[in-house]
């Protein structure tokens, strides 16, 4: 059997950000900076560090930030060249997408997860999709997306990445259940979303970074409403997974969930730590803060 590669990646982010009102007034929590980056930054690095070529952005209102975001912004590039800032210039030339690479399509009503990857559907069309999260950012030298192709490229099928959280917290979560190991991974036997204490298949919950086969879009395709009255991804992946096989990734990584107020300020400071010309004095700082 030959295995497709995964060369398309699917962000949805066309969620409200209640969490983070009234900074998602105006705008949107993807783009909200964790030091000098925007989040939405962070997570397109880690797909085009895996192999993504090309980015599909599932949006909504207030969101046409984002696609300026990835476009050239001419009369600043011009104005950083005219006041002989090179290295800002050529940060700004290497972040840029390569034209044609990205797309970008609207779920313009925010009906749950499982809608906005439907959404994506016609772009897709009928590859394997790596689908991101950006509100979980993850520090790890490798890359989430990366450890899942290796996984994916020996076994094929669907891949969810997982990692752990202490037992008494998985009922919160999305989780698995554990099958037989394979290389890099294990079967995945089963999928609940926020199971009810006692009932735990296990305590690796499901992070936020997919590989899905485009027999998924069929299944969503129904929309039928789960939790919440929202079309549920995790829904569609336990129909999916009844004919097809779905593998797990321990994630080894830190997990910064930035679609939390803690996780966002944990986030800026782990990287802060990463960078040496803010990291002493924020240590310093942050010593005195909590004396
Ligand atoms: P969340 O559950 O965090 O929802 O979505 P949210 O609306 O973004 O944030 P809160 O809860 O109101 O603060 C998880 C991911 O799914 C996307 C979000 O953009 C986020 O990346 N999403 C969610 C959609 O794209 N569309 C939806 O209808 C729901």
């Amino acid at each position: 059997m030959s295995i497709k590669p995964v060369k398309k990646a699917v962000l949805p982010v066309a969620g409200l950000g209640t969490r983070f009102l009234p900074g998602t007034k105006a705008v949107p929590k993807e783009m909200l900076n964790i030091v000098d980056k925007p989040v939405l930054q962070y997570i397109v690095d880690e797909a085009i560090s895996a192999g993504i070529e090309h980015i599909i952005f599932v949006t909504g209102r207030n969101k046409g930030v984002i696609e300026d975001y990835f476009d050239i912004q001419y009369e600043l590039n011009d104005t950083l060249r005219n006041r002989g800032k090179t290295a800002e210039l050529e940060m700004l030339n290497s972040i840029q997408p390569k034209a044609g690479s990205t797309s970008f399509t609207r779920q313009q009503e925010p009906l749950g997860l499982g809608h906005a990857v439907w959404c994506a559907r016609d772009i897709v069309g009928n590859d394997p999709f790596a689908l991101l999260l950006p509100d979980m950012v993850m520090q790890d030298e490798r890359g989430c997306l990366s450890g899942m192709m290796d996984v994916y490229n020996q076994s094929g099928g669907n891949i969810i990445s997982v990692e752990e959280v202490a037992m008494e917290d998985a009922h919160k979560y999305g989780v698995v259940g554990i099958g037989k190991d394979v290389e890099g991974g294990f079967e995945i036997t089963d999928m609940v979303e926020k199971p009810a204490r006692g009932s735990e298949p296990s305590n690796l919950f499901i992070n936020g970074r997919y590989i899905l086969q485009p027999e998924i879009f069929d299944i969503l395709a129904t929309q039928e409403r789960g939790a919440g009255n929202e079309i549920q991804l995790t829904d569609g992946m336990l129909k999916l997974a009844a004919k097809q096989d779905f593998f797990g990734y321990r994630f080894q990584g830190n997990t910064y969930d930035c679609g939390t107020k803690k996780g966002f300020i944990l986030a800026n400071i782990a990287y802060a730590m990463e960078r040496d010309d803010i990291r002493p004095d924020v240590i310093n700082e942050i010593r005195d803060l909590t004396k």
